[in-house]
């Protein structure tokens, strides 16, 4: 069985898929696992705390008082769980998630839960695309909660269209996958950079590029759901700060420098994918530079190569990935840095390929490693190119 002795709080919401619970709640328990349920008292119009309760072999709670001297425990309920699903998860408990609110037990328990949590939307196609639940979506995102589906298909309104709870087997393969991935790298200290840095040319102006910081964020997260303890360094980005993992923001080259370096010494694996500028101004200009006859140029100086810094630095036990974002010979360029900065794997992208590098959602990226193999993948979204990326460093960490 394959999550024998799991335990895994169901938190039922109003939805008409509630009734998918119940098989649901049978699948985990052939599984092994051990289910409390914690319903909404809409969900109970759509199927009844009974059902639920004989599937899963205990109480269903619902209120938070139960009678008049006990309450239900959502804090223990919270502290009991090794994951909190919520399936299906409606539009409105998903905004109550993602801005705090706690009018019932499920949301209590929500809040007091140290585990991680999936969250299965299902609702209506519309209600699914309206920028505010998108948004909440997003929010949770960034709480480290994992969101399956919603898939695509009929729907209760009669519509068609995204917004459909994922089915009951294609969660408990989520639910596997999460629980066979956590442990990965458990007790691992991981380092990542992302986003641009900002050269400071005078108070109102600086040097940068277009990197949106999305690959890196990304790649963080999928670390963090492989169990590793994750710091992530970024330059400004307009990306929502992650509450699940350390991060620490920086400017110019010089700070992202002094943060990582500070870093590195702890980590067993550093992933470089910040688009560090090459030179900074000579001079930064304390005041504003006025428009003048003859101001027509910038002295530059180079910035110290952090990646190669980190290369001469590293210990036999320590990884270390650099990114080489390229427009020409991309491969060639990619192996050249690869031994130059003495790097254990490099991820390689070109602005030749389409839909790859700064800003967009997708990517398509070749690795390359130490022993010059080389592998190639299709473009695919950012986070499907973050787990690629995180499956083969654990490949080469546990080589
Ligand atoms: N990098 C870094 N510090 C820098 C510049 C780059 O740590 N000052 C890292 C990036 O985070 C990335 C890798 O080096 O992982 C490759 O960056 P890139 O700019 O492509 O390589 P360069 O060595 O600067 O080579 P070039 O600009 O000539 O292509």
């Amino acid at each position: 069985m394959q999550l024998a002795g799991r335990k895994i709080v169901l938190g039922v919401t109003g939805s008409i898929a509630a009734y998918k619970a119940a098989h649901l709640c049978r699948l985990l328990k052939k599984e092994g696992a051990e289910v409390k349920v914690v319903m909404t008292t809409s969900a109970s119009a759509f199927i009844t705390p009974l059902t639920l309760s004989t599937l899963s072999a205990n109480p269903v709670l619902i209120e938070m008082v139960k009678d008049d001297s006990t309450w239900n425990n959502h804090v223990e309920l919270g502290l009991w769980a090794e994951l909190m699903l919520i399936a299906p998860a409606s539009a409105n408990t998903i905004a109550k998630c993602a801005h705090g609110l706690c009018d019932n037990l499920l949301n209590a328990v929500y809040l007091s839960a140290r585990c991680p949590v999936m969250i299965v939307p299902a609702m209506d196609h519309d209600m699914y695309l309206h920028p505010s639940t998108q948004q909440n979506i997003k929010e949770l995102k960034t709480f480290g909660n994992l969101i399956v589906g919603p898939a695509n298909g009929d729907l209760a309104s009669g519509l068609t269209g995204e917004g459909r709870m994922e089915e009951p087997e294609s969660i408990m393969q989520h639910i596997q996958n999460f629980f066979n991935h956590a442990s990965q790298l458990k007790g691992k200290r991981v380092l990542v950079s992302a986003g641009p840095t900002h050269e400071h040319i005078d108070p109102v102006r600086y040097i940068s590029n277009h990197s949106s910081g999305k690959m890196g964020f990304a790649i963080a997260d999928e670390l963090a759901r492989r169990g590793a303890e994750v710091t992530l360094i970024a330059g400004p980005n307009n990306l929502s700060k992650p509450s699940h993992l350390h991060y620490i923001g920086v400017e110019s080259a010089h700070d992202m420098h002094d943060a990582c370096m500070k870093e590195f010494p702890k980590s067993d694996i550093s992933i470089m994918s910040a688009a560090v500028a090459d030179f900074t101004p000579e001079i930064s200009a304390n005041q504003k530079i006025k428009k003048a006859p003859g101001v027509n140029s910038i002295q530059l100086k180079d910035t110290v190569d952090i990646l190669s810094e980190m290369g001469k630095a590293k210990k036999a036990k320590q990884l270390l990935v650099g990114f080489a974002l390229e427009t020409e010979d991309a491969i060639k360029h990619g192996m050249d840095k690869l031994q130059r900065k003495n790097l254990d794997l490099i991820v390689v992208n070109t602005l030749e390929d389409e839909g790859a590098g700064f800003g967009g959602d997708t990517n398509k990226i070749t690795l390359i490693d130490k022993q010059k193999n080389i592998t190639r993948f299709d473009l695919k979204s950012k986070t499907e190119v973050a787990r690629d990326i995180v499956n083969e460093i654990i490949h080469l960490y546990n080589a």
